[in-house]
């Protein structure tokens, strides 16, 4: 990919997986056995939801990834090419298949999700370390947990030493805590509350509590954070002030990929040169969209359908 373009250029290093999605009443308790719906096979993964966004936003983006040397990888090859997504380093591997998940989404638009990471976990640092050129070129590098830490801490380290934007969307929060050499490289976190009481040992039930959760994670090196808060809003801060930020009311249909779709245009936003504040007000009307739509990257919108 050309340096010379001008659009920024948005690197997401992340998961590839293939949806299995199944239509359900309510989602299944523990050891209950339910009929659902509709089925369908959908292309997903956080990573590749994300860098589908921030493309279909009009951003300049690169993947980097591991998929099975297999009929779903390449079929998400292809689809991605055909976004218009460079994909030099989206590697197929024959030691393990194409991530896939299993997704029931009830009547009111929520889900589960479980994620087989298959070849998701094989992407290594000597795979980076190829992509070493690709990543020192972004102006914002974009990543989610679906791949093994340790690769991502050397994504960190690369896109922070030659001066790119690197934002984490911490999904699916790990039992573990993130390692301090990721969090310092940070420029942008992006938990959901969940995310946000894991990392910073507080509740997200009010302003007070946003707040303080957000000074807690800073606290850890991270420069800016931004708590998604569902149909609440999102919420962050400028200089001392907590600013909630809120979302759109629209009928929802499945929430999946609403916070991909909203991490893909927030990274579009911001390298546009939007404040922070604008970039999630971009990225709420983005999010929005998609959870009034079925799937994962069937539910994304194109810039142009933004108003
Ligand atoms: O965020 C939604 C995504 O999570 C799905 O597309 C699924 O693949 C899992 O990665």
């Amino acid at each position: 990919m050309e340096k010379t373009e001008n659009r920024p250029l948005i690197v997401v290093v992340g998961s590839s997986n293939t949806d299995m999605v199944i239509k359900v009443d309510h989602l299944p308790r523990p050891g209950e056995t339910i009929i659902g719906h509709d089925f369908m096979t959908n292309q997903g993964g956080k990573g590749a939801n994300q860098a589908v966004a921030a493309c279909r936003m009009g951003g300049r983006v690169a993947f980097v990834a591991r998929v099975g040397d297999d009929s779903f990888g390449r079929q998400a090859i292809d689809m991605m090419r055909n976004e218009g997504i460079d994909t030099t380093f989206v590697l197929p591997t024959k030691q393990a298949a194409t991530g896939i998940a299993l997704i029931p989404v009830d009547s009111k638009g929520e889900n589960s999700i479980i994620v087989a990471s298959g070849a998701n976990a094989l992407l290594s640092e000597d795979d980076i370390e190829a992509a070493r050129t690709l990543i020192a070129q972004a102006d914002i590098v974009m990543m989610q947990l679906e791949t093994p830490i340790p690769t991502l801490v050397r994504v960190a380290r690369i896109a922070s030493e030659a001066g790119a934007r690197v934002v984490l969307n911490p999904a699916p929060f790990p039992p573990e805590p993130l390692p301090e050499e990721l969090l310092k490289c940070l420029t942008l976190i992006t938990p959901n509350e969940t995310e946000a009481a894991m990392m910073s040992g507080i509740e997200v039930t009010d302003d007070a509590s946003a707040l303080q959760a957000i000074r807690n994670i800073q606290a850890k090196g991270v420069q800016n954070v931004i708590v998604t808060a569902g149909s609440k809003g999102a919420f962050t801060t400028e200089g001392d002030r907590l600013v909630c930020i809120p979302s759109e009311r629209v009928q929802a249909v499945d929430t999946t990929a609403a916070g991909d779709t909203f991490c893909g245009a927030l990274c579009v936003g911001l390298s546009e040169g939007l404040t922070l504040g604008d970039a999630i007000r971009f990225a709420n009307h983005a999010a929005a969209i998609s959870v009034t739509r079925m799937g994962a990257w069937q539910s994304i919108p194109h810039r142009e359908e933004l108003t």
